[in-house]
């Protein structure tokens, strides 16, 4: 499965047309998965009724981009140090649509506040149907190394019903297969490792030939 790049929902409420054409899926692609970020509730419904349209197998909730003009405005992983409104945002946006409601994250702001196991609980509480985590914080940006031990954690965690999707640092089928056996995901999202490589989804074993566009990410069932 194949997820788009995060699509602002500003822009897509103020119809930006390079935005909206952001929203073009084709056959081949599917299943696709459209994913929007902002940090305003009416602006992130509004913009979720807007992907609905475009009829994405689901809209994932970008609560993860660490990068400062996301991150230091409030949005992506700016979210997680307003825990209270990425809530209000999942429930409102899950109430909204009848697409599949997925969120994407990670650990927390820094090491001091590692709040995913908690947040965890909480997002499925609000009606999303998976979770996708990325091992690292905020603070860390993309340095040092994904932290699957608190992936797996939140996998193991007998109240979590929903698929938890893990994510970070993986390149290879040898380590895909490692992280699915020692921490127990569901599936995992690939991202950096996709880069230029359009046979990967091959290589992986997945059923299809890549997709036409270059993915961000692959997910991979077990
Ligand atoms: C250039 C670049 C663009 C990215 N864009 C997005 C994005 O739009 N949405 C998102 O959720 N993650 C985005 N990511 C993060 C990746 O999806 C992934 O979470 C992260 O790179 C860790 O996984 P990896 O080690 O497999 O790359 C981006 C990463 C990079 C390097």
């Amino acid at each position: 499965m194949v997820y788009t790049e995060f699509v602002s929902a500003e822009a897509l409420v103020r119809s930006i047309k390079s935005t909206v054409n952001k929203l073009t899926i084709s056959n081949e692609e599917r299943p696709v998965g459209i994913q929007i970020y902002g940090r305003d509730v009416v602006s992130m419904v509004e913009a979720a009724k807007i992907v609905e349209e475009a009829h994405p197998d689901l809209i994932d909730l970008n609560f993860g981009c660490p990068v400062k003009k996301v991150a230091g405005k409030g949005a992506g992983a700016g979210m997680l140090r307003n825990v209270p409104l990425m809530l209000d945002i999942t429930r409102e946006v899950v109430r909204a649509v009848k697409t599949p409601v997925t969120v994407k994250t990670r650990l927390g702001w820094d090491q001091n506040n590692l709040i995913i196991g908690d947040l965890a609980e909480k997002l499925q509480d609000c009606g999303i149907q998976a979770l996708t985590i990325h091992g690292r914080t905020r603070s860390q940006m993309y340095t040092g190394e994904a932290d699957w031990t608190l992936i797996g954690a939140v996998k193991s965690n007998p109240r979590i019903r929903i698929p938890i999707i893990g994510n970070g640092d993986i390149t290879s089928p040898e380590q895909a297969q490692t992280v699915f056996e020692r921490y127990g995901v569901d599936a995992i999202m690939i991202g950096r490792g996709t880069f230029g490589r359009r046979g990967y989804s091959k290589r992986f074993g997945i059923g299809s030939t890549a997709a036409p566009l270059t993915p961000l990410w692959i997910l991979i069932g077990k």
